[in-house]
Parts: structure tokens; C-alpha cells; sequence
């Protein structure tokens, strides 16, 4: 039984937990799943994620919109859509949402753009639900800073030479240069998303616990699938997944 899940938010609001305890509990309970997360998972998502994590030159606004255009392009039309007509649930974290709040209202790219962009690289395929995880700025600014330096300890000693603490620091210096402002017009963004279309976005406050917000997230999820089986059933279809 298909549903299509995606998890947004600003830095730090702790998206990529969620979508991995999600995918857990769904795997648990027997469903297929496939997680897929932007930029990433295809060949070109991996290797715009790394471009981005390594350079040191900012890209243009425009070339941005492009970039992770291009790369959910691939991701939709090679695992998303497939997975779907299997059957599967998928959980993106991040998807083209992301592009509307970041390049749209952070970098100020006009909205009617986005919207080209988007609806050529999704081929129209929009998440069922996707969960808004909101944090106030400089509290999800802080928590991506200390899981850096987490990171940072843990991988030192057995870090290689090619640079992956360049990259790491090339990470900090984008929080910084993006400056607090971006990240507030990012937050605003979504929550301007969530409100224009109420039916499928679920804003939680992800200053609650990991646990709390898991269990808010379980909670719509499971009145999705319920759905989903008595529309399949309707239908005179087995759910069968
Ligand atoms: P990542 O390390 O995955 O950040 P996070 O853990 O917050 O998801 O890097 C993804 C970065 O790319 C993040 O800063 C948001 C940005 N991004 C965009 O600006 N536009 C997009 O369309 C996508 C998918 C990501």
C-alpha cells in the first residue's frame, strides 16, 4: 500500500532522526519502504551533496534552484515514482519543499519560478503528508552547530586526508554565512507553506522531545495508511503489502 511521506525543516530541527525511527516502526509493522533523502540517494544526488559540502564559492540562487531541480528529477523518476507503483511507502527527508523555502523565500528566487522548477522535476507527485518540524531559529542553528562538533570528535583519529574536516568547516561556514536572517525567512516560508495547504502538511514543534515528536509522527502516519487501506479495500483491492 503506497504513501508518500516527506519530513521538512530548518537546520537542526532533527528531520533525519524522525524519518529514520519512522522508517523503523514501518518496516516493524511489515511495510515496504524506502527512504530517500535531498540531496542524495541517486548517483547525482550524492554527488551535488558532497559538491556542496566541500566548495567554498557560493553558487547563485538560480543555480541552486537547478541543482536540486536536476537531482529530484532523478530521485522522482528512477526510486520515488517506481517504489510508489509498488506499493511502497516512501519517506523523503527533504523534498521539493524544501527549494520553495530555501531558494524561494530564503534566497528570494521569485515563487512562480520554484513552482516551474518543481513541477518539472516532481512530475507532479506530491507528498500524501509532510511533517513541518518547526524549532526557533537560533535554537535549531545551536543544535546543528553542537552535532557538527559532535561530529567532529567522533570522526577525528580516523579521518581521512582528502579533506572531510575542510568540508566540515566549509558545513560551518555556510550556517554562518547564510546569517540568521535567511534562516528566519526559511522558517517563515514553511509555515506559509503549511498554511496555504493545511490537508497535507503537519506542523509539530520540534523543541519537544525526540520521543514526543515520534509519537505525533506515528500518530498521522497510521491514520494515512488506515486511510489508504479503506480506499484500496473500496475498491475491491487487497491491501497487501
Ligand atoms: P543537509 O546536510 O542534509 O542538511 P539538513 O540536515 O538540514 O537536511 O544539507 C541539505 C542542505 O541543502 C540544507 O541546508 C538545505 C539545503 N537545500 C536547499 O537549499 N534546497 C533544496 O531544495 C534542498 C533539497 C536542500
Amino acid at each position: 500500500m503506497s504513501l508518500f511521506i516527506s519530513l521538512e525543516g530548518g537546520e537542526g530541527s532533527g528531520k533525519s532522526t524522525q524519518a529514520e525511527i519512522l522508517c523503523d516502526r514501518l518496516a516493524q509493522q511489515g511495510y515496504r519502504v524506502v527512504r530517500v533523502q535531498e540531496p542524495g540517494t541517486t548517483d547525482l544526488g550524492n554527488h551535488l551533496r558532497s559538491y556542496l559540502k566541500s566548495t567554498n564559492s557560493p553558487l547563485t540562487p538560480e543555480a541552486e534552484v537547478f541543482l536540486f531541480a536536476a537531482a529530484r528529477s532523478e530521485l522522482v523518476r528512477r526510486i520515488v515514482l517506481p517504489a510508489l507503483e509498488q506499493g511502497k511507502v516512501v519517506v523523503a527527508d527533504r523534498y521539493a519543499d524544501s527549494t520553495t523555502a530555501y531558494q524561494g523565500y530564503g534566497r528570494r528566487v521569485p515563487l512562480r519560478n520554484i513552482r516551474s522548477a518543481n513541477d518539472l522535476a516532481t512530475a507532479g507527485r506530491w507528498p500524501d503528508i509532510t511533517f513541518l518540524l518547526d524549532v526557533p531559529v537560533e535554537i535549531g542553528l545551536n543544535r546543528a552547530r553542537v552535532q557538527t562538533s559532535l561530529d567532529d570528535d567522533r570522526d577525528d583519529g580516523q579521518r581521512d586526508k582528502d579533506g572531510s574536516k575542510r568540508a566540515e568547516e566549509s558545513d560551518e561556514q555556510r550556517f554562518e554565512s547564510a546569517g540568521v536572517g535567511f534562516h528566519k525567512r526559511v522558517r517563515d516560508g514553511y509555515l506559509k507553506l503549511a498554511a496555504r495547504e493545511p490537508e497535507r502538511w503537519v506542523v509539530l514543534d520540534a523543541s519537544m522531545t525526540e520521543d514526543l515528536l515520534a509519537h505525533q509522527v506515528w500518530d498521522r502516519v497510521s491514520r494515512g495508511l488506515e486511510i489508504n487501506a479503506t480506499e484500496l479495500e473500496g475498491m475491491g483491492r487487497l491491501p497487501g503489502f
